[in-house]
């Protein structure tokens, strides 16, 4: 398989640090925080969004391109730079689109491929980039592809899947969706045969082995770079990789993958991105950020978020420390991506039992709201339910070390809907004001219905009545994208963990050319009055990027409030 060596990137990034040290760059650096160089990823705000429950323009009760196009200036104005379409492609629909039947054109009910296109330009004309899943581990088992593969032993699509004459021993084993989901290899009667499937019995795996899949896989990814796409999400990394025949569990994995999709990425789109997928521990995540930025750009920290809920549930700091230390080590050009809440449930497997109790009596104590035997399927502001940690757990998003993603309805404080199944609870409709069906669609019933009762409904939390209030989250939320969007040294310095002398007390200082930038959070709903053990602390005259007003240092101590948080740059 094929190697390519670093490309300018590196030359770009040693100038940039020589001009860093020169005292120039942080204008630059201040001006844009996207840097054409093929680093962009390192200071975007990516917002992900699903086009069918996003905005429907035409009545039928489901979300549309035309929708998405009406709300483009919304997302301007919030200072989104990178849109993440979750899968648009047409499917059945039983796994909300990550189960496709054809990856080559978009879902007729989003829209026309035109529809697409426009939308595509209209996002570019606001300079925002976009880039979408790509479900490449498995099919629908609607695909053509399959159809044929169980019908056919003869056909080349047959070589597409996994199979196996006798249900494996370790069927029972390395399911994703326990409790759900009772085994990995089903039978097909067709077929009369077992096939292999990661997810649900709907999504058989294809066969990475064999090579004229990874040519089907490549041709997709170049396909839509084409059309404009400024790089993907991809779904499922390690279960692309993964060789099933050698057991569900431990699997032996063709990581040459990784390298190699990526440089095809690379030859349709010299900076097109690659964000992994992958639940892994912090040593397996190098292998898959690789080396000379060959490997993916940026990962989703999974591996901070599950200690990050434990420290917000708990007050307790230490595993939430030690877990960005643990990823702190990572090549220049990759980036990790960070996140609170996502399209799935929050993953709490690496908690260990005890811990992972604690974290469900205190955001997710009904069993209904638990999902898979591991995780919560909440949205965050329900789930912290006070308004004070909520926003202090969104300036910590926008503080840590790499590129905050955010999910739609997320930046107003949206709600969850338990009756509804899996993790669909955290994916209803956009509440975009307080018109029926929040303004969502005209329909008379949408696909799927728009939270309507209670605190968390449309007729309180939506868009237009929290633009009219300077005080509303989705105001804090702007404040601290553009906060963001003036500190670059986040997405692009090395970091450092400051100790405080109280164990609720996250601070963490960003040097850059000569300017530095700390950012410190208080975990606890108490006030606190500390002092951080920093040797250049007492020298230093901190200003509030908030207020652009100093910050008295008494006694070589700085106080918080209750869940207080605060961005000072150092002089
Ligand atoms: C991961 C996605 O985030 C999830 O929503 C989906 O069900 C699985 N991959 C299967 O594609």
């Amino acid at each position: 398989m094929e190697h390519k060596k670093a490309q300018p990137t590196h030359i770009w990034w040693s100038l940039f640090v020589g001009l860093a040290a020169s005292g120039l760059s942080m204008a630059l650096a201040q001006e844009s925080t996207a840097p054409d160089d093929g680093l962009w990823y390192k200071n975007s705000i990516i917002y992900n969004l699903e086009v069918g429950t996003f905005k429907d323009s035409d009545g039928d009760g489901i979300g549309d391109f035309q929708g998405l196009i009406q709300k483009l200036g919304y997302l301007d104005s919030l200072g989104v730079d990178v849109i993440w379409l979750a899968p648009f492609n047409p499917s059945p629909g039983n796994d909300d689109g990550y189960d496709v039947k054809d990856y080559y054109t978009i879902n007729p009910k989003f829209g026309t491929m035109d529809d697409f296109d426009l939308f595509m330009a209209e996002a570019k004309k606001r300079g925002m980039k976009v880039i979408s899943d790509v479900v490449l581990n498995h099919t629908s088992i609607e695909h053509p592809w399959y159809e044929e593969a169980r019908r056919s032993p003869d056909s080349r699509y047959r070589r597409w899947y996994v199979w196996s004459a006798d249900l494996p021993d370790d069927a029972d084993k390395g399911m994703v969706f326990p409790g759900v989901q009772r085994t990995t290899w089903s039978y097909d009667s067709i077929a009369g045969l077992y096939y292999f499937h990661r997810f649900y019995p709907f999504q058989p795996d294809l066969n990475y082995t064999n090579p004229e899949v990874q040519q089907e896989a490549f041709k997709i990814l170049r396909f839509w770079l084409e059309q404009g796409m400024d790089g993907y999400r991809l779904d499922a990394v390690p279960f692309i990789i993964d060789v099933p025949e050698t057991g569900s569990e431990t699997p032996q994995r063709m990581m040459q993958l990784v390298p190699t999709m990526r440089n095809i990425m690379r030859d349709a789109k010299h900076d097109a991105l690659m964000l992994g997928e992958a639940n892994l521990s912090p040593q397996e995540n190098k292998d898959y950020f690789g080396e000379d930025n060959n490997g993916m750009q940026m990962m989703f920290n999974f591996y901070v978020n599950q200690f990050l809920f434990y420290a917000l549930a708990t007050q307790e700091l230490r595993l939430f420390i030690k877990a960005i230390e643990d990823t702190k080590e990572k090549p220049s050009t990759a980036q990790w991506a960070h996140f609170l809440r996502n399209h799935d449930e929050i993953d709490l497997d690496r908690l260990g039992e005890r811990r992972r109790e604690e974290v469900y009596a205190k955001f997710g104590p009904d069993t209904s709201m638990q999902l898979y035997g591991r995780g919560i399927r909440r949205r965050l502001a329900p789930m912290l339910g006070d308004p004070k940690q909520l926003r202090m757990a969104y300036s910590l998003l926008y503080a840590l070390p790499g590129t905050p993603v955010i999910r739609y309805g997320e930046e107003i404080g949206m709600g969850d809907d338990l009756s509804l199944k899996e993790r669909l609870a955290v994916r209803t409709p956009m509440q975009w004001s307080g018109a029926p069906h929040g303004g969502f669609t005209s329909a008379d019933t949408p696909f799927r219905n728009v939270i309507s009762h209670g605190l968390y409904g449309y007729q309180q939390v939506n868009v237009m009545q929290q633009l009219t209030d300077s005080t509303s989250l989705l105001n804090h939320i702007k404040r601290l994208i553009r906060t963001r969007k003036a500190c670059p040294e986040i997405g692009l310095a090395d970091f450092e963990i400051i100790p405080a002398n109280s164990k609720y007390i996250f601070a963490v200082r960003y040097d850059y050319g000569d300017k530095s930038l700390l950012t410190i959070h208080n975990f606890s709903d108490k006030p606190q009055a500390f002092r951080l053990e920093h040797r250049l602390l007492a020298d230093n005259q901190l200003t509030d990027l908030f207020s652009g007003q100093p910050v008295p240092v008494e006694d070589d101590q700085l106080k918080l409030d209750g869940y207080g948080y605060g961005w000072y740059r150092l002089k």
